[in-house]
């Protein structure tokens, strides 16, 4: 089975390069390689490869950044994965997409299950939720990924690196404390995808949700981050860390308050749980050591 792997160079891309293994045969496709800004090159460079699944893990991530540029983020987050989709389609081929719990506004109160009505509050959110139409539309063998809070060894930043870089400079960091959600290590989400390709999809196509387990906010995170951080010594001592609301700490994008999504269907489609998210932290901290 050939695997045609697009932003093979981000978080998630990294992970998946590790865990696609023999006897899948892999291709990855970074940036450089395939800019998804060139749309006039998505399909031609799919078809020629004739992949059994393209598994689409680039994406124009800046949820800030995306409110001055919200044509590029569309063109990348809901254009491309369009055409990534019909490329697919016309090759017979599946298309596995990941989205973001920012789909959703995240004032309901309880976990969002797949079912449940999109209602994004950035540019970031409106772009992810279009792509997930326009896959939806171009090829019905999709596998659509909602995940959340995404960390990783690999990959450029995060919110766990700058954590850890932080932590080393400074003897105080403010950190938001009424925004809810579900760390998940990018390793968890490659390991996922890659257990969802070798089922069929003509059964299991459809929206996914998938975050590690729990719920905690940043400042619950950071407050983790640190004392994982002291134990594998990767950290000699832990900065304070001071509780802010969101309204202290202005971004050009809003964010949802609490937007932790429902793990069940993924649970009972895999048959465990996802890992709880502190066991995650630790294992990705100890590859760092
Ligand atoms: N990060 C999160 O917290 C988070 C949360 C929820 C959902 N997600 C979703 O999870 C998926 C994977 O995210 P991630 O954390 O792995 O993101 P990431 O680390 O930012 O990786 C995204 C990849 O997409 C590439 N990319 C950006 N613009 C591109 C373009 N024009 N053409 C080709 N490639 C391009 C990036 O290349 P460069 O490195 O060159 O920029 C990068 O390699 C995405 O669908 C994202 O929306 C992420």
């Amino acid at each position: 089975m050939k695997v045609l792997l697009i932003g093979s160079e981000g978080q998630v891309g990294q992970e998946l390069k590790r865990v696609l293994i023999e006897p899948l045969r892999v291709v990855g496709l970074s940036r450089q390689q395939l800019d998804l800004s060139n749309l006039d090159q998505i399909y031609p460079t799919v078809v020629e490869h004739r992949p059994d699944w393209v598994i689409n893990a680039a994406a124009y991530t800046a949820v800030d950044q995306a409110e001055r540029e919200p044509e590029l983020a569309s063109q990348i987050n809901a254009q491309a994965p369009a055409i990534l989709a019909k490329a697919a389609a016309a090759c017979n081929a599946a298309m596995v997409h990941l989205s973001t719990d920012y789909v959703f506004d995240g004032a309901q109160g309880r976990p969002y299950i797949e079912t449940d009505s999109p209602c994004p509050m950035n540019c970031y959110g409106k772009s992810k939720l279009a792509g997930e139409v326009a896959v939806q539309q171009a090829n019905p063998h999709h596998l659509i990924v909602r995940t959340a809070w995404v960390y990783g060894s690999h990959g450029k930043s995060n919110f766990v690196k700058t954590m850890l870089r932080l932590g080393a400079e400074r003897e105080i960091i403010k950190v938001v404390s009424d925004q809810i959600g579900a760390p998940t290590w990018a390793k968890d989400i490659a390991l996922t995808v890659a257990h969802m390709i070798n089922l069929p999809v003509s059964k299991t196509a459809g929206i996914y949700h998938y975050t590690n387990s729990g719920v905690i906010s940043w400042y619950d995170f950071a407050i983790a981050i640190f004392a994982e951080a002291i134990h594998l010594g990767l950290l000699t001592k832990a900065p304070e860390v001071i509780p802010i609301t969101t309204a202290d700490y202005p971004t050009l994008a809003r964010r949802p308050a609490n937007s932790a999504l429902s793990c069940t269907k993924i649970t009972e489609l895999l048959g465990h749980y996802p890992p709880y998210w502190r066991e995650s932290l630790r294992k990705m901290l100890s590859e760092l050591v």
